[in-house]
Formats: C-alpha cells, sequence, structure tokens
C-alpha cells in the first residue's frame, strides 16, 4: 500500500481506516489489494551474470587515482590555460582523452575516442572567446547501433567566482566524482558487447553555463541521433552531509515530470488523461529505480519527483532541451562549503572541494548504478513506440496497441494504481501488437515494455496523446 511508505501513516491507517479496506492492513498485501487486477506483482529485473561480472571490476582505488589526478591540475575553470601540461584544462582534456584512448585499446576496435570542440564567444561569465572540448568515448552497439545512451560528468571546475580562471578549484566531488563514473564505466565495459551504444562523456564549460554539454546534445539532435537515456553524475563522491551524518547507501536521482520541449496544448493533453507523472523522464527513472536498486549496486536510487533539488540545473537540461530523456544523480547528504568554494580555512572550518572529503567506494557504488542501468538499457530492446490506449468504449477492458519492433521477442503490460509512484504489476503477454487487459483504465496507470530474447526489459512506453 503506498500510503505505508510513510510510517506514521501506515500507522495511523492500521488502527482506524485502513482496518475496512480490504487487505486488512497488511502492509505485505499492498499493491495486491486495490485495485484487484491481473497478471502477477512486478518483480526488479536482477543483473546477469556478465553485468555483474562487471560491475565487480569498478574499482574504488581507481576513482580514487582518477579524481586525485584531476585536482592535481590545481583549476580546470574553463578559461584556464589550454596549453601548459601540467595545469589547467587543457591538461585535464589531454589526460582525460588518453586514459580513454588506452579503455579503446581493449575494445577490438568498438570503442572510438574524440575531443569535439568550438570556441564559445564571451558571453556572461565566460569574458573571453574560449575553447570548449568535451572528449566522448563511444562503444558502438553490436545490434541496435543508432540507439544510444550517454552517461556524462563534467570536468571543468570552480572555485567561489565562476570567472576566476587562475586561482585552485580543485574540483574533487564537483565534478571529478561524476568524471570518475563515466571513466570508470568506459573502462570496464570496454572489452563488452552492447545491444545499443554508449557513449561516456567528460564535458566542459558545465559551471559558467552547460556549454559543453549543451554542444554535445545539439550535436546529437542535429544528426538526427535516437538518444533514448541520458544519466548526468554531478557530485556523487561523498556520503557525508554538512551536519555530519552519512547515507553511503541512497543515491538521489532527479527526474523531471513535464519535458520542457512540449508545448502548451501537449501540456494540456498530458495533463487531460493524467500523464503528468509518466512522461518518458520518469520512465527512465522508474527504469534506473527498478534495475539499479539491488545487492550488484548494494544502492537505493531515490527518484526526485522535480528536475533538481533546489532546481541548480545541470547538463541533464541540455539533453531535455533536445527532447532526450535525461536524469541527474546527486549524493543525497551535501556539503555546501566544500561546493563551489575557494580554498581556505575560516573560523576552523575548511572550506574547499578537496579529495580528503570524498568517499571512493560511495562514488564506485554510483558508478555501479549508472553501469546497471546502461547496460541493461542497451541489452534490451527500445522502448516501444506509437503505443495508444483505445478510450472510445466504456467497458472494464482496455485495448493497447503498438507498433511491433524486430528487436522484440515478446512484450509485457505493466500497469499501477494511478497515485502508485512504481509499476507495480506485470503480465506478460507475448509476441504480440495489440493487447486487452481486463482493468479499467479509470484506475490505473497501463505502459508497455519489450522484452528481448536475452531476456533484458525496456524501460515502459505510455500511451501517445
Ligand atoms: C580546441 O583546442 C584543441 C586542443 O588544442 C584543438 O585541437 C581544437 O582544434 C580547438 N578547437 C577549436 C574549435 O579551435
Ligand atoms: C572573478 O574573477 C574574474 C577573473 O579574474 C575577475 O575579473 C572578477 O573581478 C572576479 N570577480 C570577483 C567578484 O572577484
Ligand atoms: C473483456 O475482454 C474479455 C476478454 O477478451 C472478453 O471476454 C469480454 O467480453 C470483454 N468485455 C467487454 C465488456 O468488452
Ligand atoms: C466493472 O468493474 C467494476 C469494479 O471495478 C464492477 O463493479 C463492475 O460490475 C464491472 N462492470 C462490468 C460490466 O464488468
Ligand atoms: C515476433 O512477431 C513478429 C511479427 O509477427 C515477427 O516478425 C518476429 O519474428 C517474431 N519474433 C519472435 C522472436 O518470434
Ligand atoms: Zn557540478
Amino acid at each position: 500500500m503506498r500510503l505505508l511508505q510513510n510510517t506514521f501513516v501506515g500507522l495511523w491507517l492500521a488502527s482506524s481506516v485502513f482496518a475496512q479496506l480490504p487487505g486488512n492492513g497488511d502492509p505485505s498485501l499492498e499493491v495486491a489489494d486495490w485495485p484487484p487486477g491481473p497478471g502477477s506483482l512486478l518483480v526488479p529485473q536482477q543483473p546477469d551474470a556478465e553485468l555483474t561480472a562487471m560491475m565487480s571490476q569498478v574499482d574504488p582505488a581507481r576513482v580514487q587515482a582518477i579524481i586525485t589526478k584531476l585536482v592535481s591540475f590545481g583549476t580546470r575553470n574553463t578559461m584556464s590555460s589550454q596549453t601548459d601540461p601540467n595545469r589547467g584544462i587543457g591538461a585535464a582534456r589531454d589526460w582525460i582523452a588518453a586514459q580513454m584512448r588506452t579503455f579503446a585499446a581493449t575494445s577490438e576496435g568498438r570503442m572510438t575516442v574524440d575531443t569535439p570542440s568550438y570556441i564559445q564567444a564571451a558571453k556572461g561569465s565566460i569574458l573571453f572567446p574560449t575553447n570548449i572540448s568535451n572528449v566522448v568515448a563511444t562503444l558502438k552497439g553490436s545490434i541496435d547501433p543508432t540507439r544510444i545512451y550517454v552517461v556524462s560528468g563534467h570536468y571543468d571546475s570552480r572555485n567561489s567566482n565562476v570567472s576566476d580562471f587562475t586561482n585552485d578549484a580543485p574540483g574533487a566531488n564537483d565534478d571529478g566524482s561524476g568524471v570518475a563514473v563515466a571513466m570508470e564505466l568506459a573502462r570496464v565495459m570496454a572489452t563488452h558487447k552492447p545491444g545499443a551504444t554508449i557513449m561516456f562523456a567528460a564535458v566542459a564549460g558545465e559551471e559558467q553555463s552547460l556549454f559543453g554539454s549543451a554542444f554535445m546534445a545539439s550535436t546529437l539532435a542535429s544528426d538526427g541521433a535516437n538518444v533514448e537515456g541520458m544519466l548526468n553524475n554531478d557530485i556523487v563522491g561523498s556520503s557525508t552531509g554538512d551536519d555530519g551524518t552519512k547515507d553511503p547507501f541512497t543515491i538521489r536521482m532527479f527526474a523531471q515530470g513535464i519535458p520542457p520541449t512540449e508545448t502548451l496544448a501537449q501540456i494540456q493533453s498530458r495533463v487531460s488523461i493524467g500523464a503528468e507523472n509518466d512522461s518518458p523522464i520518469r520512465q527512465l527513472g522508474r527504469f534506473v529505480v527498478e534495475v539499479a536498486s539491488n545487492p550488484v549496486t548494494q544502492m537505493n536510487v531515490q527518484m526526485e519527483y522535480r528536475p533538481d533539488r533546489y532546481l541548480r540545473g545541470g547538463d541533464h537540461e541540455s539533453f531535455l532541451a533536445h527532447g532526450y530523456p535525461a536524469v541527474r544523480f546527486t549524493e543525497p547528504r551535501e556539503n555546501f562549503a566544500h561546493q563551489h568554494q575557494n580554498v581556505r580555512v575560516q573560523n576552523g572550518v575548511q572550506f574547499g572541494d578537496l579529495v580528503e572529503f570524498c568517499d571512493f567506494d560511495f562514488n564506485a557504488r554510483v558508478a555501479r548504478v549508472n553501469g546497471v542501468a546502461l547496460w541493461s538499457l542497451a541489452q534490451a530492446p527500445g522502448t516501444p513506440r506509437g503505443l495508444t490506449l483505445d478510450t472510445s468504449m466504456l467497458t472494464n477492458n482496455s485495448t493497447l496497441k503498438w507498433t511491433p519492433d524486430p528487436l522484440a521477442a515478446s512484450y509485457e503490460v505493466v500497469w499501477r494504481a494511478s497515485e502508485d509512484t512504481m509499476w507495480t504489476h506485470v503480465i506478460p503477454v507475448g509476441n504480440v501488437s495489440s493487447a486487452t487487459i481486463l482493468l479499467s483504465k479509470d484506475n490505473v496507470q497501463f505502459g508497455v515494455r519489450a522484452v528481448g530474447a536475452n531476456g533484458f526489459k525496456s524501460p515502459a512506453a505510455f500511451q501517445a496523446f
């Protein structure tokens, strides 16, 4: 029962109203009681042997080495030196690219490394024309190469002054931690063959205005690329908050409800069918919660029903701006004395984004969350397309139709009570392109997901409107 997620409400309900409801107040009966309906309770997909083995190779010591090396460049402010071999963003870019090339060398040609760049004119906190370079390792899919998933961190850093390109800006957590996720996954996945394509990106210019990710997303969009998911990692390197509390086994994931590309008319249609919690962004989020909260990652993925806790934005926004589903991971307990601060001691308090405040085991677990999600996406068929729900007949039956996908071996209808957050029930329907379910569309949300011959399931599609 969804209300029982809140213990207080649960206790109150168990002692009063809930005793009168079907299920008799036993929380273990939760989703089975109302509404009644066909299918079985959804059991989250678990990582298979290959994925489990791959994730065991994600190494906290390597995460530490990556972050320590990035910090050693002194500052990675976007306007810092492009040419100094030891200090500044150019040296960091060249080191990341060289590392990615050593990973690509193990891939039998599947992985390529590029450093696409452009010159950003002076604008806002960019004080003079500045070379914005991303580093992107692309692991080509072996079955469905034009379907793309992206994982990113930003390798630029900042101190208290976003335009200060000379003084130290260590950027260990913000966002050496996210770059470490992308690099470590590139390393362990390079020797494997994903079905779809995965891009591992370290982007620049985030702090000034998401310039690097905007460049990457707009390049993909102008190429007509089919990006079906983007995972942004920004500040994923510490489990300790500013009040000293620790939360080492939770990662927050910000997933926006209404895509920013929708027109007012589209938003009105969405709201008219109660789909405000069923955008492709939320389906991506649900998928990640389902596949990546398990003993392999040792993490609970906590989906936040808003774009970003403090509306600070991030590189996922650049992908959302082109209609691509994208989410942002951020540690659950933040310490703002270690973000966007000059390195200094003030009243006995150490400020600055220093390596000593990082938790490499936590950072490695976040990498595994990303790795399990990406691999599960890339091994599954794509999300079914063209899903419709027939609302013309006043019956208790609901008829769903979708476009057949040659890469799918079968399909599953998933459903949940309309006020639930996660899909709760699943009905295998075989290799068909329509299904009638004995369940009223007035009571529940329906989705359809594709299942590959390998058993991997796609994120759910929601009906078109
Ligand atoms: C940015 O700098 C890199 C490294 O020097 C260079 O290869 C690239 O051509 C530059 N980009 C532009 C658009 O000038
Ligand atoms: C921030 O740094 C830039 C570049 O050095 C400088 O021009 C600007 O005055 C600084 N701003 C503040 C508030 O110190
Ligand atoms: C609902 O679907 C079932 C199974 O297809 C069918 O037997 C039944 O007649 C349908 N009922 C209505 C009201 O459409
Ligand atoms: C439709 O379902 C409701 C319960 O949700 C039930 O009360 C009603 O009798 C059903 N109607 C038909 C025609 O099956
Ligand atoms: C699923 O059905 C489609 C359309 O009938 C067919 O082309 C495809 O070969 C079937 N796939 C499997 C795995 O049976
Ligand atoms: Zn950041």
